[in-house]
């Protein structure tokens, strides 16, 4: 059984109907109001496109930030509905109301060929809850639901979960189709072997799915700041690195399974502080980081031996930035790995970035459109990994196959 998706209805179904979309539109944002990474916007548009090219009538409710049931000015949608509407080409009406008469009237007055975006639904009391009052008053949007939201299904919530049960057809959009169809290649690779590389600063977010690799991956390298806390409890000292203390057990434990599948760092950039001086920093082996410096980086030898590893995958997934990235001089691990994984790609190998810092890391390098895909889920990416389903996927209709 799998969700069902835009795909499986048909088209002649849509004319005329006001479509609930809960898309993520949970972008990064300046002070002022301006979108600094659109790419969640984009990620949207097929589906939306799709609907408007069937004479649907898109209603769009999304969150931002996480303003914990109030109004929050900063956390408004309002500055979406322009961006919106430039890279949709097609009017985008933007309603500061979300659950209310009036928003219900907006969508029944939508035009065919208008898309409207309603307000963030974590401004309402009882969207985090599931509050089944807030997830009725939110069915009354639209005459069917489509989830195109991968980055928010992890998330229990009335928008996503709550209106799903309610509404009928309650589908996948194309976005959370294509994420579930490069996901499903890496929890059961065809080619083999399928390597995966994690980063960034916590193992604690990452056990069960270091875990579910530990078994399913021909290996599993490890870099960024969580590959202190493996180095720590190998035994190795760690100067002033960020160490997850209490992680140190269960670091131990991967590190003591007799798979040996974990590859850790040789060498890593180490400095005084993470701040943009590389002239500060400098390279040492693991085993002799100095006591007043941290680690920043996966150092050359290691970002080779890394490389290498990727360049021999058919099956590659990569989360987690490989060091400080954001801060030049500490880039290096992370551009390197964004290479191989392009490299690997224009070899034919399957690979995929998985979510939040990595996924920016590799437009940063611009590198995203050199691998297979590039997830618009974090947490949702990781959750969907580890256990094979996500609760906004199991409220939505199913097909068997
Ligand atoms: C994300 O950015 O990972 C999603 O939009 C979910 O946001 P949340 O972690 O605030 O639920």
């Amino acid at each position: 059984m799998r969700p069902k998706t835009l795909r499986d209805l048909d088209p002649a179904e849509l004319r005329g109907k006001r479509v609930l979309v809960r898309v993520d539109y949970n972008v990064p944002m300046d002070e002022d109001g301006t979108v600094r990474d659109a790419n969640r916007i984009e990620a949207s548009l097929p589906t939306l496109r799709y609907l408007l090219e069937h004479g649907a009538r898109p209603v769009l409710v999304s969150h931002l930030g996480r303003p914990k049931g109030e109004v929050v000015p900063r956390y408004s949608l309002a500055p979406l509905a322009p961006v919106l509407e430039r890279l949709l080409g097609a009017p985008v009406q933007f309603m500061a109301e979300t659950d209310t008469d009036a928003a219900v009237e907006a969508t029944r007055q939508l035009e065919e060929g208008d898309v409207l975006l309603l307000e963030n639904t974590r401004f309402l009391p009882g969207e985090t809850a599931n509050d089944p009052e807030l997830s009725r008053r939110l069915a009354r949007l639209g005459d069917l639901f489509v989830n195109d939201a991968f980055g928010s299904t992890h998330r229990e919530h009335s928008s996503v979960v709550g209106v799903a049960d309610l509404l009928s057809p309650a589908v996948a959009g194309f976005l959370v189709e294509s994420e579930l169809m490069a996901f499903a290649e890496l929890r059961n690779p065809r080619e083999r072997p399928f390597v995966v590389a994690f980063g960034g600063a916590k193992i604690s977010d990452k056990i069960p799915l270091i875990e579910a690799f530990l078994d399913r991956a021909d290996a599993v390298l490890i870099g960024g700041a969580m590959a202190n806390t493996f180095i720590r409890a190998s035994g190795l000292g760690t100067g002033a690195s960020l160490v997850e203390e209490d992680a140190l057990d269960v670091a131990a434990g991967f590190l003591a399974r007799p798979e040996h599948r974990l590859s850790l760092p040789t060498d890593v950039v180490v400095a005084d502080a993470g701040e943009p001086d590389a002239a500060l920093s400098s390279i040492v082996a693991v085993d002799s980081i100095p006591a007043d410096r941290a680690a920043f980086d996966i150092g050359p030898r290691t970002r080779e031996t890394f490389a290498h590893a990727i360049g021999e995958s058919r099956t590659f997934f990569w989360n987690g930035p490989m060091g400080l990235f954001e801060v030049p001089g500490f880039d290096s691990g992370t551009v390197r790995m964004a290479r191989a994984a392009a490299e690997a790609t224009a070899e034919g190998a399957f690979t995929v970035v998985g979510g939040g810092d990595s996924a920016s890391a590799i437009r940063q390098a611009g590198l995203a459109g050199a691998v297979s895909h590039v997830s618009t889920g974090g947490g949702a990416a990781l959750e969907y990994l580890a256990k094979g389903s996500l609760p906004g996927l199991d409220a939505l209709d199913r097909i068997g196959i």
